[in-house]
């Protein structure tokens, strides 16, 4: 079981439709999948229309109490664990003196024989919740947008794997929502796609990807050819390839 974390510090870069797109096309291609919604707003849950139960909370999460709460979608092969609201005081229930570094890893370890892939879909921080999804996941998916704000949020996400020991090769950037008007962008894609970190797959801004507010289904379940969900499944591959299975 291989957990991929799609993290990055800044809010409404992409995250969650990139968490829900991955997932749908990982479980599409046969591979059994599980997302965890971890931010407490719940858009991932939204997304697939599942809520919590009700007796589900933080401290259950981090003990590794989960399986009675995970749900199936309406997908083959892709389950779902619900965020809850008690997950916004996620960082006064990690006890660094208490917990490992990768409590999040310990607590999804008994579902392995389950899972070949599980996805966190990652609220907008940069705390002690955020150093252990980081030392957590096998493979941290970042969404950029091309502009100097996010660069930044990247920058910052090596300083914090420096800062608490996590190998950055771990590392996977792409750009999101990126759009071919703004020179801004186009520029900032030109100057930074050559390095390893970025993968060369890029999530253009599509009004397919905002109507999942609508349609509340991943954008290959509303339309298996259409450009945003080919273009997930080119960012998919590469994810792929990068040797995550
Ligand atoms: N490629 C895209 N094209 C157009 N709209 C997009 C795209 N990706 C995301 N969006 C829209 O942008 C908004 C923010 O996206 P999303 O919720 O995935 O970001 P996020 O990083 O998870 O945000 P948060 O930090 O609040 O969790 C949503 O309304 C979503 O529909
Ligand atoms: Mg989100």
């Amino acid at each position: 079981m291989k957990i991929l974390a799609v993290y990055c510090s800044k809010g409404g870069v992409g995250k969650t439709a990139t968490s829900v797109n991955l997932a749908y096309t990982a479980s599409q291609n046969g591979l059994a999948t599980l997302l965890c919604d971890l931010d407490p707003q719940g858009a991932s849950s939204y997304y697939f229309r599942i809520r919590p139960k009700k007796n589900f909370n933080s401290k259950k999460l981090l003990e590794g109490n989960i399986r009675k709460y995970i749900r199936a979608t309406d997908f083959d092969d892709l389950d779902l664990l619900p965020a809850h609201f008690s997950y916004r005081n996620m960082d006064l229930k990690l006890d660094r003196k208490k917990q490992e570094a990768t409590a999040l890893r310990e607590a999804l370890a008994p579902l392995a024989e389950e899972y070949d892939l599980v996805f966190l879909d990652c609220p907008p921080n940069l705390t002690l919740l955020s150093e252990t999804i980081i030392a957590s996941a096998d493979m941290v998916v970042t969404p950029v947008i091309p502009t100097t704000l996010s660069m930044l949020s990247l920058e910052q996400l090596l300083k914090l794997c420096k800062k608490i020991g996590v190998d950055k090769t771990k590392i996977h950037a792409f750009f999101s929502m990126a759009e071919k008007r703004k020179s801004m962008h186009l520029d900032t894609i030109g100057k930074y796609r050559k390095y390893k970190l970025f993968m060369k797959a890029v999530i253009p801004y599509m009004a397919e990807v905002e109507k999942m507010g609508i349609t509340r289904k991943p954008v290959g379940a509303v339309r298996s050819r259409s450009v945003a969900s080919l273009a997930y499944e080119r960012l998919w591959k590469e994810v792929e390839q990068r040797g995550l299975v």
